[in-house]
């Protein structure tokens, strides 16, 4: 099973950004993390970033054919982009949705998520357990 991860704008700065919501792991601990857990399921994941829209969305069209599932935390284009809902909707893979924080508690623009309009399963508040919950839940989705 080929796992497409991707993470959107400002999570390449994590462990600097805003410490008091994201933690103080870095970016490079939550790859690691995310590579950890796939590998004791047996997935291969293949881990995109960017903080651009028009390259996540590249990423995404680029998937179909490639892999089983996309686990994604759009960042900030959660709250903003139906071009990247519109990718995920046209490749028509299963997607989970992740954030580090938890964003129902947070500001009120922050709780809308376009993302989810096509997510069989949106996890957040959970840090980097939320990526190994994705996981097990693309894992369990696409198991026979
Ligand atoms: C985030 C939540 C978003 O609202 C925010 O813009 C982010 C990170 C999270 O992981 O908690 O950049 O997706």
């Amino acid at each position: 099973m080929r796992i497409l991860v991707i993470n959107g704008p400002n999570l390449n700065l994590l462990g600097v950004r805003e410490p008091d919501i994201y933690g103080r792991r870095t970016f490079a601990d939550l790859e690691n993390s995310i590579r950890a857990a796939a590998d004791q399921m047996g997935l291969e994941v293949e881990l995109f970033q960017s903080n651009h829209e028009g390259a996540l969305v590249d990423r995404i069209q680029q998937a179909l054919g490639n892999f089983d599932g996309i686990l994604i935390n759009p960042a900030a284009y959660t709250h903003t982009s139906v071009a990247i809902l519109d990718a995920l909707k046209a490749v028509g893979l299963p997607v989970c949705e992740v954030h580090l924080s938890d964003i129902s508690a947070r500001e009120p623009f922050r709780q809308f998520s376009y993302v989810s309009l096509c997510a069989g399963k949106t996890l957040y508040g959970l840090g980097f357990e939320g990526y190994t919950e994705g996981l097990k839940w693309l894992r369990d989705q696409l198991s026979p």
